[in-house]
């Protein structure tokens, strides 16, 4: 549906000194943000928009190089308590590439360290019970004996790893509570937390660059919609959670309740957490999706959420939902699907040229210059310009306007006279303004 778009583009860079001046006012009229639209299953209306943070993320603009971090998922999603059962742990995933702009820009990975922590979020135990159970869910992990620390050993401050072409940290154990706000529960929700990368020279100590970047954390999961006390088979238990349980050992003859804490991906294998379960048992996703197949068609009954809404990129600004790129419940539930690695591609529906790496997710790829894919764009579900504001800190600091990191100077310093990403020229109006001159 979109193999139109990068042709025409081609066309119009010819008739662009002509029109542009008369067209410039007219693109920045209609590029201001549109309302956000209802569509079909989702709530149309947006309980929270939350404000950005404005110190310290702003990153200092006198530093030598560029840092770009990012998430490597839109959303990442968690349990509340860990007490009765576990879907998800707390594991956020960070990436950064560092940039050493000029007319040929580089991308650094040896002589440079990338310190990360969170604004207003250093601690997690306490805001969330899962330390209290991490030795019985997971057990040998780094976070069955130390508290504040993730599945792979990181805490909520350190440095990034250094991989070939970006820097990298796995599994931070984050919440959506802040340390001034830090009551589990919806009212002091934070989903769109915010972390603060500084690199410097390893050996001087020199700060190099900074940024802050969204780390995407949500406890959204509205199990009790529907599982609430009396809701399935008349189980009051007088808690969502052991009611799911109580269900599940009356229908499949197991007992989860008497194995608490359980984690369902001990028996229903998961590639979110690399566990493969028992193999004679449908995966998580696959079991999840069929059985609510028939009941549901709302993924934000599950998924974050009615009031996190996770879906907040530029495509859902232009009306797109989650059933438009990964179908519905059966699709979801086709048992031929491997989860977690066969997800939508924007091949699927961009031209070729805006594809992904073959046979790579969207997060794995990169693009022009060896840049990730995310570092222009940002995470999935918050393809930028996004509707957080949180979300577009960082490319207005870098670019001074939010959207895809479109401006060439950033890292190149002037417009270069050859093509960009995906084919794209620069313009000499501004690197601010690139083919169509659509400005975000
Ligand atoms: C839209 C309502 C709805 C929501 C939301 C919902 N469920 Fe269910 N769930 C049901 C119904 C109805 C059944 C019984 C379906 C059947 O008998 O085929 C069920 C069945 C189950 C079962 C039993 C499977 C079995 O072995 O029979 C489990 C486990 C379960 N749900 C877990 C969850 C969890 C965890 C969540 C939240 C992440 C959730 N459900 C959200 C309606 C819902
Ligand atoms: C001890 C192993 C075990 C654990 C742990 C477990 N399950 Fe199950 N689950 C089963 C078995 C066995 C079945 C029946 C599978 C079948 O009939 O193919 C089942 C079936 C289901 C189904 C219905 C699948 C379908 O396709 O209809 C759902 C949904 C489900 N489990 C969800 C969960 C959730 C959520 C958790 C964590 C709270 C969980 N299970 C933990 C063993 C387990
Ligand atoms: C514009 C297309 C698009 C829409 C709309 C969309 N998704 Fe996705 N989703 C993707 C892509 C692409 C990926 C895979 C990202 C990657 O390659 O890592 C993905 C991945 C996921 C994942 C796996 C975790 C992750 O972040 O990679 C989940 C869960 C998910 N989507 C749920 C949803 C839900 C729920 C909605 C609606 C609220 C939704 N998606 C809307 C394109 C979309
Ligand atoms: C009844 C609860 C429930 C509903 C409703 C639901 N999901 Fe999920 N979904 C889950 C759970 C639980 C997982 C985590 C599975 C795991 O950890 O492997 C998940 C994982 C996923 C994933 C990542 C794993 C994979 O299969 O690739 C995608 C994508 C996804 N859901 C899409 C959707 C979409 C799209 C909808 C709406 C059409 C939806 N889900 C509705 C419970 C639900
Ligand atoms: C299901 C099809 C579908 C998938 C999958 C999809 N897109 Fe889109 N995308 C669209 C549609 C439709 C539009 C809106 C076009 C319009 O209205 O101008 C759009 C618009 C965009 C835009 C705004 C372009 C503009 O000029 O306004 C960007 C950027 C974008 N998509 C990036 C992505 C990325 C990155 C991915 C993969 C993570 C992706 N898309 C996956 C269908 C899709
Ligand atoms: C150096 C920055 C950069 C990188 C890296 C990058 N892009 Fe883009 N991308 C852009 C710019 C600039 C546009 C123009 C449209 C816009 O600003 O949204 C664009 C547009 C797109 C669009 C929308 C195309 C349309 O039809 O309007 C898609 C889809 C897309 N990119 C996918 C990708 C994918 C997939 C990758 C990784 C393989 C990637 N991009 C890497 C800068 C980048
Ligand atoms: C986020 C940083 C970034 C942005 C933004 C960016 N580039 Fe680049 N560009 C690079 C990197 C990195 C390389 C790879 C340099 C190398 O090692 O060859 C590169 C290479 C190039 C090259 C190959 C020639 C050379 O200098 O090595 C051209 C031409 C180019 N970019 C044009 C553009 C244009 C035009 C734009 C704006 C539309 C743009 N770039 C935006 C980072 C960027």
């Amino acid at each position: 549906m979109q193999r139109f778009r990068h042709a025409a583009r081609v066309r119009f860079v010819f008739l662009m000194p002509i029109v542009g001046v008369l067209l410039l006012g007219f693109f920045w009229f209609f590029s201001q943000p549109k309302p956000t639209q209802a569509v079909a299953g989702l709530p149309a209306t947006r309980t929270q928009t939350l404000s950005p943070v404005l110190s310290p993320q702003v990153p200092a603009s006198n530093t030598p190089d560029i840092l770009i971090g990012w998430n490597d998922l839109g959303m990442h999603c968690m349990n509340e308590s860990f007490a009765n059962l576990a879907v998800l742990p707390p594991y956020n995933t960070l990436w950064a590439q560092l940039i050493q702009p000029g007319a040929t820009p580089k991308i650094i990975t040896v002589g440079a360290t990338i310190q990360y922590s969170f604004v207003d979020n250093t601690y997690s135990a306490g805001k969330t019970n899962f330390w209290q159970y991490a030795a019985q869910l997971f057990p040998g992990s780094p976070s069955a004996t130390q508290p504040n620390i993730g599945l792979k050993g990181a805490g909520l401050a350190g440095n990034m790893g250094a991989a070939s072409d970006h820097f990298i940290i796995e599994g931070v154990p984050l919440t959506p509570y802040r340390d001034s706000a830090p009551a589990p529960g919806p009212a002091d929700w934070y989903p769109y937390q915010l972390a603060h990368l500084v690199a410097k020279d390893s050996v001087t100590g020199q700060v190099l660059a900074e940024t802050t970047t969204v780390a995407p954390v949500s406890t959204e999961m509205r199990c009790d919609t529907c599982h609430a006390d009396g809701m399935q088979d008349g189980i009051a238990t007088g808690n969502v959670e052991t009611n799911i349980l109580t269900f599940h050992d009356r229908n499949e003859g197991t007992n989860l309740m008497g194995s608490r804490p359980v984690l369902c991906a001990s028996c229903h294998g998961s590639n979110a957490l690399g566990l493969p379960g028992n193999p004679n048992l449908p995966n998580l996703s696959l079991a999840m999706h069929r059985r609510h197949a028939e009941e549901t068609s709302n993924c934000y009954l599950c998924h974050p959420g009615q009031q996190t809404q996770c879906l907040r990129g530029v495509m859902f600004q232009k009306g797109l939902t989650c059933t438009t790129c990964h179908g519905g419940m059966a699709q979801v539930a086709d048992p031929n699907r491997r989860p977690w690695i066969d997800l939508p591609r924007c091949g699927n529906c961009h031209a070729p040229q805006f594809a992904e790496n073959p046979g790579k997710r969207y997060r794995d790829s990169v693009g022009h210059g060896g840049l990730y894919c995310e570092s222009c764009h940002g995470s999935t579900h918050a393809i930028l310009p996004s509707t957080q504001p949180n979300d577009n800190i960082q490319n207005i600091a870098l670019q001074g306007h939010a959207g895809t990191l479109s401006d060439c100077r950033v890292c190149h310093g002037v417009v270069p006279s050859g093509p960009g990403p995906h084919g794209i020229f620069g313009t000499l109006f501004s690197g601010g303004l690139y083919l169509p001159f659509v400005k975000r």
